[in-house]
């Protein structure tokens, strides 16, 4: 890895970690819209954008639905969460096998908002074991929606631990 020369998007892939403690400071309204515009420009397969996102700020008083949908204590400090929803009657099938590709679109649209959060010095996590039944209830979500991932938003809290073990590129390569 020594001889990878440094970019802007290597280094933003080396800054993202799972911020699991939070500062109370508010992320600024315009860091809020460069992570909605950096998630509405997501890919998604056959283009059919089957994705829906639920910004709960630190007034909200839905938050307690994340609370109680994914009970660990860290969560609640996050001053903004970002559920990521989608609809999978709206997602491309592929006619092959019926693979509904709901979730590869969900992930692209919830990596792009972890990696434009980075970008503004904002900390977040993906957050998936969650009580999906409880979460869908509680907040009320639209008959057909699904939520994929809860996205705690905010400022790293001074003891917030960077994590980033990963395997060797050989490891990952099929030969
Ligand atoms: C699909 C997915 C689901 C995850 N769900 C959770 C979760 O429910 N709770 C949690 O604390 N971290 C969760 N994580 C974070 C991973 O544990 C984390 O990304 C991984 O350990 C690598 O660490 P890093 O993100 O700091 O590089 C999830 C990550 C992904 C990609």
């Amino acid at each position: 890895m020594n001889n990878i020369s440094a970019s802007g998007f290597l280094d933003l892939c080396r800054s993202r970690y799972s911020c699991r403690a939070y500062s109370e400071r508010v992320p600024a309204a315009a860091d809020m819209e460069y992570i909605m515009e950096c998630a509405r420009l997501a890919p998604s397969a056959c283009n059919r954008q089957p994705w829906r996102l639920m910004v709960i700020g630190p007034d909200d008083e839905r938050r307690h639905a994340v609370a109680q949908a994914y009970n660990r204590p860290w969560i609640t400090s996050a001053p903004t969460y970002i559920i990521v929803c989608g609809a999978p009657a709206e997602a491309w099938t592929r006619p092959d096998d019926g693979k509904n590709h709901l979730d590869v679109d969900l992930a692209i649209i919830a990596e792009h908002i972890c990696l434009a959060a980075a970008d503004r010095g904002l900390g977040t996590c993906w957050v998936c074991n969650f009580n999906p039944a409880r979460l869908t209830v509680d907040l009320k979500l639209p008959c057909g929606i699904v939520p994929m991932a809860i996205v705690p938003l905010g400022y790293p809290a001074a003891d917030a631990v960077p994590e980033k073990k990963r395997n060797d590129l050989e490891a990952l390569i099929i030969k």
